[in-house]
């Protein structure tokens, strides 16, 4: 008898996670006052109900059973408690609608999340990557690039005021452009919800200002082991000494510079060996950072030579959030890192437009319809 396939479940995609201790009942003071002030709140109507929904929802959660995702998660008390007051109805428009907009198959004019990927090139060849697959690598394929200054503007541009999850990451190491300083300087204080991912291993005293500066949210050092030859091993090319002085100066910096900052670091690691220890973990990166988390492995590093699946249920990506990539492809997701699905390019069309368009309608119309088996190589992932 064949194994059923694992589903990879987007929406509970930590395994482990570890940090400091949160007070619930502040957050829920802090929803609580935006909602008993909801009808002074200098928004849309629309935008108020879905604030609404997401205050009742935190508040009242007996009473929320069409949306037991958005819940109190201990990782959403905290990034409350780390925002400035009054940017909490934009944190909550953005995270509820993340939540839920795929349970509901709710297509909003912009996306509740963007990945934006200034770099599509790595230095690190991580085993359970794709940059594993010469066939993305290989200059020829033309899938390598950095994004431009100017193009990365125009994609802030369009964001501003329309989507506040944005993420300084995809297929490759976003601190690899040499750009990013002034990229970063170009998005201070325009969103709530701002994350970088990296390797650390190009994070040096310039970038480290340039990121505290910014006001990225949340910080996220993908390191995956607390122990050497483990690290080098699973992060191919790296080297975990490098990366533990480069994340010290980064930590030296936020406390001389910046005792306010309100940023949140994180070690990341991918959870796909047995020796991977999460104890190990805590005890080595819990004095470095915020928070430490274990994410669930997504069979993603040979995507097109997967086998086909039998899974039926339509992708949440595609109502959640989308990738912009270096050269301004926007595509629906990372696990397709070939960029077969693409939607279009911002270069001829916007965001929204694109979003909403007819290749996004397409495919969306098939994971609805029960044909994600007809996509490829939608066939042959398992993220849900
Ligand atoms: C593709 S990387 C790009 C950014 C940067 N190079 C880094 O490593 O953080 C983005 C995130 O995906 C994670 N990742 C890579 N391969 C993964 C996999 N197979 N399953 C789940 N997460 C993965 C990385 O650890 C990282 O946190
Ligand atoms: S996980 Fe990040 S650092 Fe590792 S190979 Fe992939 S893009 Fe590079």
């Amino acid at each position: 008898m064949t194994e059923p396939t694992r589903i990879y479940q987007k929406f509970n995609s930590f395994v482990e996670m570890s940090h400091a201790e949160t007070e619930d009942a502040q957050a829920l003071l802090r929803i609580d006052s935006l909602y008993s002030k909801l009808g002074e709140l200098n928004f849309d109507e629309s935008k108020k109900d879905v604030i609404e929904k997401a205050c009742n929802a935190l508040l009242k959660p007996q009473e929320a059973s069409d949306n037991p995702r958005f819940k109190l998660e201990s990782y959403i008390t905290q990034e409350i408690l780390h925002q400035n007051k009054e940017d909490l109805p934009r944190y909550l428009y953005y995270r509820y609608r993340y939540e839920t907009n795929f349970q509901n198959f709710i297509i909003d004019e912009f996306p509740p999340s963007v990945q934006v990927e200034v770099s599509s090139i790595c230095n690190y060849r991580c085993v359970f990557c794709y940059q594993t697959d010469s066939a993305l690598t290989s200059p020829k394929n033309e899938h390598m690039g950095l994004m431009s200054v100017d193009l990365f503007k125009q994609v802030i541009d369009e964001l501003e005021g329309n989507c506040d999850q944005v993420t300084i990451a995809s297929r490759g190491e976003p601190l690899i452009n040499r750009n990013i300083s002034e990229m970063l300087a170009y998005t201070e204080g325009k969103f709530v919800a701002f994350k970088i991912n990296t390797n650390a291993w190009f994070l040096d005293e310039k970038k480290s200002h340039a990121i505290l500066e910014s006001g990225v949210n949340n910080l996220v050092f993908s390191v995956d082991a607390a122990t050497e030859p483990l690290y080098s091993q699973l992060r191919v090319n790296g080297n975990l000494e490098r990366v533990v002085k480069n994340i010290r100066l980064f930590q030296d910096i936020r406390k001389k510079h910046y005792p306010n900052s309100k940023i949140l670091t994180r070690a990341s690691g991918v959870k796909v060996s047995t020796e991977q220890s999460f104890e190990e973990m805590e005890g080595f990166w819990g004095d470095l950072v915020d928070q430490v988390a274990f994410v669930d492995y997504n069979p993603w590093e040979n995507t097109y030579e997967r086998p086909i699946n039998d899974i039926s249920q339509p992708c949440s990506d595609l109502w959640r959030r989308t990738f912009v990539w270096f050269n301004g492809f926007v595509n629906p997701c990372d696990v397709d890192y070939r960029s077969f699905l693409t939607t279009g390019n911002i270069k001829n069309a916007s965001l929204a437009e694109i979003w909403s368009g007819e290749k996004y309608s397409q495919l969306r119309d098939a994971h609805l319809n029960n044909r994600r088996s007809e996509q490829s190589p939608c066939n042959r992932c398992t993220l849900v």
